[in-house]
């Protein structure tokens, strides 16, 4: 049986493949390459194509024998999300029906689909539990909620059954370093500070030093893309036993403010990183940590790389050796 990844060309996506393919399944990395690369394919087999493309995801399904799809593409910019919704739902959802309408059409009932910490919106309680109230904050939030609660309406209408994984703040980069992140343009608070080490950028701007935070910054919970990829795993495992639809929250429980990320990464590269305070970024929780108890209780998941320090040093030598990101060194 084949595994369909949409956006398997993409940051997180493309570290799925690639262990997928180290376990021997059968992958097809389906990217329309907005954020994707062909040299991060792993030796999957790439189909260069939209999700809202009925007719090309028909031949795909009717040329392979898929049984089950991880669903990573997606648009992911909070901030763009407030932009310019329309571009979020017409993707996020309306593509997204696109997909599923195919999958039922072929008796594909297994989906792995790629939420977020978005979904949460302001915390009430940290670390946040899976049941935590959820009140998007921004288009993006809201466009992954809807595709979960659609997600829940399709078991119980068409047993298409489904794990929806909630990421806190992906990042570093497969140990091996022939992946890694390469957004362009870059927003994301480990590749931008590394890219200061690097002397490609002056300075990196603190958003708001003035959070109800021990030292005024905001605090996230840092995930290992690689360790997002074995829960992956994990999750398709427990669908292809019959595991009924369900959400998990992704992240290691322990929160770093950026001042802390940016003493990280200085010590992790050997240079001084400029930084300058600026103002809040609008949209930005104070502090955002994930409980992933749930995950761990019912799927065994044990994050590999759960330190700060191992995850700023995958994404150093990662950077390090490509710092023109998959476009040449
Ligand atoms: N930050 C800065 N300066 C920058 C960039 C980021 O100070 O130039 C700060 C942000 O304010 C935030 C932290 O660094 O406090 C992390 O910011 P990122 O942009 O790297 O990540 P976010 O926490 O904003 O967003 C991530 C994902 C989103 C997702 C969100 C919640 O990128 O897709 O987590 O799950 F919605």
């Amino acid at each position: 049986m084949a595994v369909l990844v949409t956006g398997g060309l993409g940051y997180v996506g493309s570290h799925a493949v690639k262990m997928l393919v180290e376990r021997g399944e059968s992958v097809i990395s389906f990217d329309d390459l907005a954020f994707g690369h062909t040299q991060a394919a792993s030796g999957s087999k790439v189909v260069i194509g939209d999700i809202g493309d009925k007719n090309l995801l028909k031949k795909v399904f009717s040329t392979h024998d898929i049984d089950s799809v991880m669903h990573f593409a997606a648009f992911a910019d909070v901030g763009e999300s407030v932009a310019d919704p329309q571009k979020y739902y017409i993707t996020n959802i309306s593509k997204s029906l696109a997909l599923l309408e195919v999958m039922l059409e072929f008796g594909v009932k297994q989906m792995i689909f790629s939420s977020s910490a978005a979904t949460f919106g302001e915390p009430e309680e940290v670390p946040i539990p899976e049941d935590h109230p959820k009140n998007p904050t921004n288009p993006y939030g809201r466009s992954k909620l809807m595709l979960e609660e659609i997600l829940k309406e399709y078991e119980h209408a068409y047993g298409l059954r489904s794990i929806s994984f909630r990421y806190f703040n992906a990042s570093g980069a497969d140990p091996s370093g022939l992946i890694g992140e390469d957004h362009k343009p870059e927003h994301h608070i480990i590749p931008l500070v590394l890219q200061v080490a690097l002397g490609q950028r002056d300075k990196f701007s603190i958003f708001g030093t003035d959070w109800p935070t021990p030292d005024g910054t905001c605090v996230r919970d840092y995930v290992h893309v690689t360790d997002l990829a074995q829960a992956h795993v994990l999750g398709l495992g427990a669908l292809r036993k019959g595991k009924a639809t369900t959400a998990y929250n992704l992240g290691n429980g322990n929160g770093y403010s950026v001042r802390e990320v940016i003493a990280m990464a200085e010590e992790v590269s050997g240079k001084k990183i400029a930084a300058v305070e600026t103002d809040r970024r609008p949209g930005d929780p104070a502090v955002l940590v994930a409980s992933s108890k749930k995950i761990i209780e019912e799927l065994g998941w044990k994050p590999a790389y759960p330190e700060l320090k191992t995850i700023i040093e995958t994404a150093w030598n990662w950077h390090s050796q490509h710092p023109n990101g998959y476009d040449g060194r």
